[in-house]
């Protein structure tokens, strides 16, 4: 990774979404980093196996580990947690990756599919929060926290919406909200949670983004392009150390207007 030195040696990152896009490139950072990474598996067993690979081709001295994690559903967000206490990892940082984002018009989009956007990335992001707060409170206190939690939100939740996300535009405007509730209640613990606010990145999320919707949103785009997933990356292992950074979103969208 170009720029910035890390230092993730003798930590655990536990990734969600880590098998793919955004999830995958941080937890292939964090392993060049020197940290070792738990990611949540793929529904697609394939594809778990390649990104497990990929972050141990990244760096073979690391541990890298992978366990399944439905992340709308709390008794699989629990059994995750616990699968890796069980382990005797302790978990440092979290970085919060996984996310859906269907684009369908606007008065085509059912009950149904709002709810899964809602369950997977508002629910998910609270779930995830609260069982790796849970686990995080028995560490001990490292600095200033016991452990950090990333939560990957979207600038669609802020300045950059369209009818045909709606559901998930909603879905990240209640991830930035719930940054700053859950900082200051994980405040009490001595547990950091912050968000990265990504604009627009090239990852399969945007498979089924209409061309025009593309074309629209990339002529307001300052750097007049896209972003790699590696530069979100970047900017999520600058977060995660960054100090006195609590309970922010920060927006990484290139300037956008
Ligand atoms: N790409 C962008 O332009 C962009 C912009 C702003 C924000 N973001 C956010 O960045 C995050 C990562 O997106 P990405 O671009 O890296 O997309 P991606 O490549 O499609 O990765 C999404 C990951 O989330 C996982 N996932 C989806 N639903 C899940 C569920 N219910 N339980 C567990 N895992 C689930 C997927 O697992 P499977 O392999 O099983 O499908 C996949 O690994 C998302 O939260 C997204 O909203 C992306």
């Amino acid at each position: 990774m170009a720029g910035a030195k890390f230092d993730f040696s003798g930590t655990w990152t536990v990734i969600t979404g880590g098998a793919s896009g955004i999830g995958l490139t941080c937890a292939m950072a964090v392993a060049k980093a020197g940290g070792n990474v738990v990611v949540s598996a793929s529904r697609k067993p394939e594809k778990t196996q390649a990104a497990l690979a990929q972050i141990q081709k990244a760096n073979p001295e690391v541990q890298a580990k992978a366990y399944p994690c439905e992340v709308g559903q709390e008794a699989s967000v629990s059994s995750f947690f616990a699968a890796i206490a069980a382990d005797k990892v302790q978990v440092d940082y979290v970085i919060h990756s996984a996310g859906i984002s269907p684009n369908t018009e606007f008065f085509d989009q059912t009950q149904s599919e709002w709810d899964q956007v809602q369950n997977t990335n508002a629910t998910g992001s609270f779930l995830v929060t609260k069982h790796a707060a849970l686990t995080m409170r028995s560490n001990p206190v490292k600095g200033d926290f016991r452990g950090k939690i990333l939560l990957v939100t979207s600038t669609n939740g802020i300045n950059s919406w369209d009818p045909v996300s709606a559901h998930y535009d909603a879905s990240k405007a209640a991830n930035n909200l719930f940054v700053r509730v859950a900082a200051e209640k994980l405040s009490e613990d001595r547990i950091c949670i912050n968000g990265l606010a990504p604009g627009w990145i090239n990852t399969d999320l945007n498979a089924t983004l209409p061309p025009d919707v593309r074309e629209k949103e990339s002529a307001k785009i300052w750097m007049k392009r896209w972003a790699e997933p590696e530069e979100m990356a970047q900017c999520a292992l600058h977060m995660l150390t960054m100090p006195y950074l609590m309970g922010q979103v920060i927006m990484a969208d290139g300037g956008y207007r």
